[in-house]
């Protein structure tokens, strides 16, 4: 049987998301936007799409969710984008609403999904998605990390001039301005990265990847970035459907692991059938450690809205 992936929100993430998804005929998919025709149209773009590149992919496109029901996973994408001079705290309470009621009226029709959250802020919005559907901390995980590894990664490739397909890195912590990108975990073709730059070179790699969802929402001045993030969206889903086990930098509720109880955060985690199977605690240096804690702070603070 084919799997089926709810996506709701079918703006630039939620949409090349399906894109992506049809494209790979990962599973069949289910487009759901509040916006009258809009989820319709893209749905039927992308099926009109599948006779030249080759995909039989179901995707339907809805402004209800009774469509959606028996989902073997959630994207959860709705809400509101990054303007410029606007911070992804700037979106909470707004976002904050969406996803509650989204969460609700999936987790009702598909009991037994996996969850993965995209609104920003990401972190606090895992949190939202994890009360309002009950679902347990290893079904509902936001994504983050796999993008800002990937800019990390992109601009590593970029400095060494080396295929990115060589390149390793793990960027932790919420998905936000206090990220914390790890050097010392990053490897080119498994050579560490701080053998191969000056501390001055990665510092000011670590500054780019802090600011690239800002960098890309100061050039497209009209939204914020949607090919990297549905790739790293994409990257997750197929990890959960395929049964991969993969470690990727995702962003689970922690209970004691770094310390740390009661928050979402990024850390590294096995993705598989059942979602979270395992939190990865890796050693932190002294600094590395006050600023993944001063980023848990950060979205402790978030959360604090929603208790
Ligand atoms: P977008 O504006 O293109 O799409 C958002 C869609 O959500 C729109 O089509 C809108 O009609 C829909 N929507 C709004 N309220 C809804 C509701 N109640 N029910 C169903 N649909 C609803 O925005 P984009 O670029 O797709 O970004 C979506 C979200 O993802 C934003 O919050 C953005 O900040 C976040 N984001 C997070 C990233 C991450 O790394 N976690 C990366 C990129 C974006
Ligand atoms: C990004 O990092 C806006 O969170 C989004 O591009």
């Amino acid at each position: 049987m084919r799997s089926k992936v709810t996506v709701v929100g079918a703006g630039n993430v939620g949409a090349t998301l399906a894109q992506r998804i049809a494209e790979t005929d990962l599973a069949d998919v289910v487009l759901v936007d509040a916006v009258e025709g809009v989820p319709q149209g893209k749905a039927l773009d992308l099926m009109e799409s599948g006779p030249i590149l080759g995909y039989d992919t179901l995707i339907t496109g809805t402004n209800g969710y009774d469509a959606t029901a028996g989902s073997d996973v959630i994207v959860i994408t709705a809400g509101l984008a990054r303007k410029p001079g606007m911070s992804r705290d700037d979106l909470l309470a707004a976002n904050g609403d969406i996803v509650k009621k989204v969460a609700e009226e999936t987790s009702r029709r598909s009991p037994k999904a996996i969850m993965i959250v995209v609104t920003n802020p990401m972190d606090v919005m895992a949190f939202v998605a994890m009360k309002a559907s009950g679902f347990p901390r290893e079904r509902v995980f936001g994504m983050g990390g796999v993008l800002d590894s990937a800019r990390f990664r992109t601009f590593i490739a970029m400095e060494l001039a080396v295929s990115v397909e060589n390149t390793h890195a793990f960027v932790l912590g919420g998905h936000g301005d206090t990220m914390v990108p790890l050097p010392h975990y990053s490897s080119v073709a498994g050579i560490p990265l701080t053998e191969l730059l000056k501390k001055e070179q990665i510092d000011r790699l670590v500054e780019r990847t802090r600011n690239g969802g800002a960098e890309i929402v100061s050039l497209l001045k009209t939204g914020s970035a949607y090919y990297a993030p549905s790739a790293a969206t994409l990257e997750m889903v197929e990890a959960v459907l395929l049964d991969k086990k993969k470690i990727l930098p995702c962003s689970v509720y922690l209970e004691g692991e770094y310390g740390v109880n009661g928050v979402f955060t990024g850390v590294p985690v096995k993705l598989g059938a059942k979602g979270v199977e395992q939190v990865m605690e890796v050693k932190l240096a002294a600094g590395e450690k006050a600023a993944f804690m001063k980023s848990v702070d950060a979205v402790r603070a978030g959360c604090a809205k929603f208790m």
